[in-house]
């Protein structure tokens, strides 16, 4: 990469591809830095992005997917913007979900969506994911290749909300053809070309929701949209319904993309390091460690954002209120001052599982078990099932002239594909 100090972070195309070395170059200048192009507060250090994503009182969520862009729909004045962001919250992208709220209301939501998080639902979930992975190698295992991506990890992140939800099984082929292709609303506005996210890009989600969850209204029954139906705030009352949709249809926004990252980060790894498989096969226990250090290495929530409501010293810098500040949770993951040789991929890492892949503070990813549940058994199945994974050479090159793309976007990291060769495993 030739001159580090005027890359745009947003529209370069060859950082886009490979980040590390840029944040690892912002982090030399300071931890907490100011880029030149949009003013963005850059945060490449572990403890300083720990910092902020547990300071909810001083830094915003309401820009969390959009960061700078669309840029702030009011002038900043003063050093407490709270009465502002209040104000033109409506005029934030995905102002409705979750993940851009704030207390008291971000409290309210995932209040309702713990009561869909149970781990009597994550033991029947995982139940049905192991089937899943089953019946997906059954489609690809005599064909002696796949393109992982589209053959397993999209169908099979899709499938696996779909179940969590409790979407009928008459209905899971439409979940699947409509959200193969899927695109969340960060992966739009994460586009280099900075095309704007839509207010509401989940409808049709929504409206398939809206109508399972009023039919149960009128009609109750037995089952886990039945008990979504039900559900009630902690003070007994009866939420809107769109109060109700809204929570449990941004689960396929947030969990889709990130796990079919996740699921191909690590298949390459494996693909890549037949030693590795062969460790793993001989001890299924370090699949959680090898899932782990895959989140570290290559976080598939590249970074996230903040605006900072109050004036707040970072590290040894300042943060006026009203900026924005961009939480590079792929570069505190490889924060040589909390993880040692942090850029390599190691199985016997005492402290992986201090990664903040899943963020940190009151927005901590509420699907981390199911993430966590999606890599293990996906792995596991897959060294059931397949042996001799490798990269396709036809796809990818020769081993010492390897070439993979990533989606160009500078919200998330992940594969556009992944092309793997392999035979089937005695049974
Ligand atoms: C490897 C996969 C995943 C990664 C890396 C990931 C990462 C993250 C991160 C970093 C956040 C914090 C956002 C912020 O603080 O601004 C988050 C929030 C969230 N994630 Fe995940 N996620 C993954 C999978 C999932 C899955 C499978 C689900 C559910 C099915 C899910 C549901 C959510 C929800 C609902 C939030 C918002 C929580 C809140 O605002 O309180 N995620 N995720």
């Amino acid at each position: 990469m030739a001159d580090l100090a005027s890359v745009d972070y947003f529209s370069d195309e060859s950082v886009a591809q490979s980040p590390y070395e840029y944040l690892a170059y912002l982090r030399t200048r300071n931890p907490v830095f100011r880029e030149p192009h949009y003013g963005v507060m850059v945060v490449t250090g572990y403890q300083e992005a720990n910092e902020v994503f547990r300071n909810a009182d001083a830094f915003s969520a309401c820009v969390a997917i959009g960061g700078p862009f669309p840029p702030l729909p009011f002038v900043p004045v003063g050093d407490d913007i709270s009465t502002q962001i209040d104000e033109h919250r409506h005029q934030f992208p995905i102002f409705e979900h979750m993940v851009t709220m704030d207390p008291p209301q971000h409290t309210r939501t995932r209040t309702l969506l713990s009561r869909l998080l149970t781990p009597k639902r994550l033991t029947e979930n995982r139940d049905y994911m192991w089937r899943l992975a089953d019946r997906q190698f059954d489609d690809i295992v005599a064909g002696g290749r796949c393109e992982f991506l589209g053959d397993y990890a999209k169908p099979f992140a899709t499938l696996a909300i779909a179940d969590l939800l409790g979407v009928p099984d008459s209905d899971r082929d439409e979940f699947r053809a409509r959200l193969g292709g899927y695109e969340e609303p960060g992966s739009r506005v994460g586009a280099l070309d900075h095309e704007p996210v839509g207010t509401n890009p989940l409808q049709w989600l929504e409206e398939t929701f809206g109508e399972y969850i009023s039919n149960r209204r009128t009609t109750p029954r037995d089952d886990i949209l039945g008990i979504l139906a039900s559900t009630t705030y902690p003070d007994g009352s009866l939420p809107d319904l769109i109060d109700i949709v809204r929570p449990a249809t941004f689960l396929f926004a947030a969990g889709q993309e990130t796990v079919t990252k996740l699921l191909s980060s690590a298949v390459r790894v494996l693909a890549e390091r037949p030693r590795f498989q062969q460790l793993l096969r001989e001890n299924r226990s370090l699949v959680g460690p090898f899932i782990e250090e895959s989140l570290r290495t290559d976080s598939p929530t590249k970074v996230d954002f903040r605006l900072t409501r109050k004036t707040t010293r970072v590290g040894d810098v300042e943060i006026p209120a009203g900026t924005v500040v961009m939480l590079c949770i792929g570069a505190a993951n490889r924060d040589p001052r909390k993880f040692e040789d942090p850029d390599e991929f190691r199985l016997d890492r005492h402290n992986s599982r201090e990664h903040i892949a899943f963020g940190r503070g009151i927005h901590t990813c509420a699907g981390a078990p199911l993430a966590r549940t999606e890599g293990q058994v996906t792995l596991d199945r897959m060294l059931d099932r397949l042996q001799d994974i490798d990269i396709d050479e036809s796809a990818h090159g020769p081993a010492q002239h390897r070439t993979y793309r990533y989606e160009p976007t500078f919200l998330l990291r992940g594969l556009r594909e992944l092309h793997i060769t392999f035979t089937e495993a005695d049974r």
